[in-house]
């Protein structure tokens, strides 16, 4: 299935930036479709039809490492606007015959620029004064100007910072517009976007919707479907999204393992079958995975466990419904880019994730991956298009192994309801102190020691809770939220004042890495 038949896009031809996927985000936001492809995927020219500008990304690699780069020079030629950001830049001009060498200064994080001649790149881009705050992050420079070219701006590091062919309609920044950092980075991407490639605004949540709902009934015809509900924002999309699409020959199955969040089962059904009126059956399995997981602390076996039963309680009732065809999955744009290949670097299996997706192999189904082109930020501007609640759309991220893998060491049903108290009272106080949303994601997780307090005049021999709160872009890194001593202070004591089992709370200072953000 593919949302992007005839639509006319700019590619970004990736070449392992750690930013490329925010270059893709940046045009989306400007309204015009993106995709990333690998720049060792450019041998085709076929792919270039519907394509209305090039971006090309930057990139941890040198421009006469000849071996590792396979990028066809044949695009340059197709008289389609590119525009080369950091290593992008450096790869065009010594494609057109300008020279790369080491810089004497690496330039890592702000720089200023300086405007040398005019270029509808740089339209309204700079200050009064000519000058503009950039982000920089390169070792490499470009060091002869290629033939063809004009300097647009300079800095103090670079004279050649900013450079243009106008006639072949080639650009070349040193700096990152993508990122925050840079000032007015978005105009600079607005002017590439629609003053020099011309491209149309093709790309928002409503158009997103209705030509997702085609292609869904397309897809699947007159067959069902079914789908893994468990209440977070990805399943919760693709599940509204098809049965928008076709109604009750969806149905969905949502497990409760016990290991959810308080009260989450209640919510799910009340949204999914009582509200929208969709076919879902609940499973309540929480015993059959409290006695599974009875003694197991280690946290691999854990996930491993839980994921087993899932997908055999999944089968067990997906069985039940007749001329089932296709499996719904919440796969999202990341899942799919292959950008991470480039220095040949693989990043060893840190936790084993659980989710649906060894479902079909044993149960033959075919997939309906819907969202397979959005990133996260669109999956939750088309569920508040789909009329999902705020609530549902901008909730925190959670995991598939539930509350288990915040129960290190051994699991009792006893533990399980002092953490869902104990979580439900830090998230509900997140959101009276109007925190909730400037966090990424923030929990409550139960130690597996005891240490001794006094309340009153007795003594305490209780659980230590840990609290958890973190900002990131896309979970890959981490920072601990910064709070003030008043919210640590009142949360701490609400918990421990509420909840019988716990006598300490702690806070988690850690990072991403060197921790996860899950504790196991
Ligand atoms: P870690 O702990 O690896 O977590 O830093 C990164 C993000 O992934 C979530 N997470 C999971 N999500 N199935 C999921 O669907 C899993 O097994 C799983 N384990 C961790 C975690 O909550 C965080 O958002």
């Amino acid at each position: 299935m593919s949302l992007n038949n005839n639509l006319k896009k700019i590619l970004i031809i990736d070449f392992g930036s750690q930013f490329t996927q925010l270059i893709a985000r940046r045009i989306r936001e400007l309204g015009v479709f993106s995709e990333i492809i690998s720049h060792k995927k450019t041998n085709n020219l076929k792919i270039f039809k519907d394509v209305k500008g090039i971006v090309l990304s930057g990139g941890p690699l040198n421009v006469y490492q000849n071996h590792k780069i396979k990028f066809n020079k044949k695009i340059i030629e197709l008289d389609i606007p590119i525009l080369g950001i950091c290593f992008g830049h450096q790869i065009i001009s010594k494609i057109m015959g300008g020279k790369v060498k080491q810089s004497k200064f690496r330039e890592f994080g702000l720089a200023k620029v300086k405007k040398k001649n005019n270029s509808l790149l740089v339209k309204n881009f700079f200050s009064k004064n000519n000058v503009n705050n950039v982000w920089m992050s390169h070792a490499d420079q470009v060091s002869r100007l290629p033939k063809g070219f004009k300097i647009i701006a300079s800095s103090k590091n670079s004279n050649l910072t900013i450079i243009e062919n106008n006639k072949k309609k080639l650009y070349g920044v040193q700096f990152h517009p993508e990122v925050t950092h840079t000032d007015k980075g978005k105009i600079l991407l607005k002017n590439f976007l629609f003053l020099i490639c011309k491209a149309k605004r093709n790309w928002s949540s409503k158009q997103q919707k209705f030509k997702l709902i085609k292609s869904v009934r397309k897809q699947v015809g007159n067959v069902k479907v079914i789908c893994a509900l468990s209440g977070g924002v990805d399943s919760s999309v693709v599940a509204r999204l098809i049965n928008s699409a076709i109604g009750k020959k969806l149905t969905c199955i949502f497990v409760n393992t016990g290991l959810l969040r308080k009260n989450e089962e209640n919510q799910v059904v009340n949204t999914f079958k009582k509200k929208l009126k969709m076919n879902l059956i609940y499973v309540d399995a929480s015993n059959e995975f409290l006695n599974k997981l009875k003694n197991v602390s280690d946290p691999e076996k854990k996930r491993k466990i839980i994921g087993k039963l899932f997908i055999k309680i999944f089968e067990k009732y997906s069985r039940k419904i007749k001329k089932v065809k296709f499996l719904a999955q919440g796969t999202l744009y990341p899942d799919l880019i292959e950008s991470k290949s480039v220095t040949g670097s693989q990043t060893s299996k840190i936790k084993s994730h659980h989710n649906v997706g060894g479902l079909p192999k044993k149960m033959k189904l075919k997939l309906v991956e819907p969202l397979k082109y959005l990133f996260k930020d669109e999956v939750r501007k088309l569920g508040l298009e789909l009329k999902l609640s705020k609530e549902i759309i901008s909730r925190h991220p959670f995991p598939g192994p539930g509350l288990a893998i915040r129960i290190p060491g051994i699991i009792t049903k006893e533990k399980i309801n002092i953490l869902k108290e104990a979580d439900c009272y830090f998230i509900n106080h997140l959101r009276k102190y109007n925190l909730y949303h400037k966090i990424w994601q923030a929990y409550a997780a139960l130690l597996p020691v005891k240490t001794v307090g006094v309340m009153g005049d007795n003594r305490t021999y209780e659980h230590i809770c840990l609290l958890r709160a973190i900002t990131s872009e896309d979970g890959m890194t981490a920072d601990f939220f910064n709070f003030n001593k008043k919210f640590l202070q009142s949360i701490s004591n609400k918990i421990i004042n509420n909840i019988k089992g716990i006598n300490r709370v702690v806070y988690d200072v850690t990072s991403k890495p060197p921790s996860t953000i899950e504790l196991e």
